[in-house]
């Protein structure tokens, strides 16, 4: 009889330690990770954010010395996301068009600084340019408008990679925004500039760190619901998905990233293309709550978090854990 106990006894290849790293069947390294930064103005200034404990704002200065960190680390990209000062937000999110925006200036300070050994992701929606805190323009009714949006987040994007960004990551979940980005990136010669598509991107409750990181979140009023996801579906994140990939999008996004493990898994195993999650603040968050509470080890529960998104089969993750969970890697 083969197959049956005690031919076949599972644990067999799992005692010891070399027989399970020869049996392991997904690696994790710095090299999955994607390293969300945020931006604050002035010189030497570092601002800790108290519901992201352990992460801070930073001035473009330090943000260049946490590039070549992550040079360092074998962490090949980072996010970049701005804390827009408050006399630069309006109704319109103009500043997101300011060829000399802290965004850009953080793109041009890690250039000289790094060189092309990092990749450089950009956030496109306008939450950290508008007074309100929507993604997008507002109609009389307090609507995001779908398509004058889209108007502006084309220049948003040809404004980033006019100063150097290599994966325009667009987050506003506007449809449409692909096509006409792709569009207007062939159209100014940025034909090697990426797109990465925040595809499946879901109304969820993990965002608020963020929202406090850029600043936006005691500005918002409402929901985003009328833009982002329900999570309630799944079907409808694969009909996302076909759409940008269909407009040119080079990689997918899935976020939240632990509660959607399931989209991943989906959109992967349908599109065959290189899909990433987000680990996204509130996910750090509760983690950073878990371990502080004594409820687990740190360190084990971050980087059994982010094996388990490349056993979903993401190619890589964003999380503000890169940095923690590379120098694990590296021993
Ligand atoms: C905004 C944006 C958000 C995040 C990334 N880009 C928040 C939101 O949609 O309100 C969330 C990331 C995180 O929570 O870590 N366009």
């Amino acid at each position: 009889m083969t197959g049956l106990f005690p031919h076949t006894r599972l644990r067999r290849t799992r005692a010891s330690g070399w027989s399970r790293a020869l049996h392991r069947e997904t690696v994790l390294t710095p090299a999955d990770l994607i390293w969300p930064l945020f931006v604050t103005k002035g010189n030497g200034v570092e601002e800790p954010i108290a519901s992201l404990p352990g992460v801070s704002r930073w001035s473009v200065d330090g943000i260049a010395a946490r590039a070549k960190e992550a040079v360092r680390l074998g962490i090949p990209c980072i996010a970049l996301f701005p804390n827009t000062q408050p006399d630069r937000r309006s109704d319109d999110g103009g500043e997101a068009l300011n060829p000399d925006n802290l965004m850009c200036r953080a793109i041009k300070t890690v250039r000289d600084a790094c060189g092309s050994d990092i990749g450089i992701l950009t956030d496109v929606a306008l939450d950290p340019y508008t007074a309100h805190g929507q993604d997008g323009l507002l109609d009389d009714a307090g609507y995001v408008v779908n398509d004058s949006t889209v108007e502006v987040l084309v220049g948003q994007a040809l404004n980033q990679a006019a100063t150097g960004a290599d994966i325009i990551a667009p987050s506003d979940m506007m449809d449409g925004r692909i096509g006409a980005i792709r569009s207007a990136l062939e159209g100014e010669g940025h034909v090697n500039v990426q797109i990465m598509a925040y595809a499946a991107k879901y109304a969820s409750a993990f965002y608020g760190p963020f929202r406090d990181a850029v600043g936006s979140g005691g500005l918002l009023k409402g929901d985003k619901k009328s833009y982002q996801m329900d999570p309630a579906n799944g079907e409808e994140a694969l009909r996302e998905v076909a759409l940008d990939i269909s407009e040119g999008a080079d990689s997918v996004m899935v976020k939240p990233g632990l509660p959607y493990l399931d989209i991943v898994r989906r959109v992967k195993e349908r599109f065959e293309v290189p899909t990433f999650a987000y680990q996204v603040s509130g996910e750090y968050a509760m983690i950073e709550a878990a371990a502080a509470a004594g409820a687990g080890d740190r360190d084990a529960l971050v980087l059994e978090t982010l094996m388990s998104f490349k056993r979903a089969g993401c190619s890589g993750v964003l999380t503000y854990h890169s940095d923690h969970a590379a120098k694990l890697l590296n021993g």
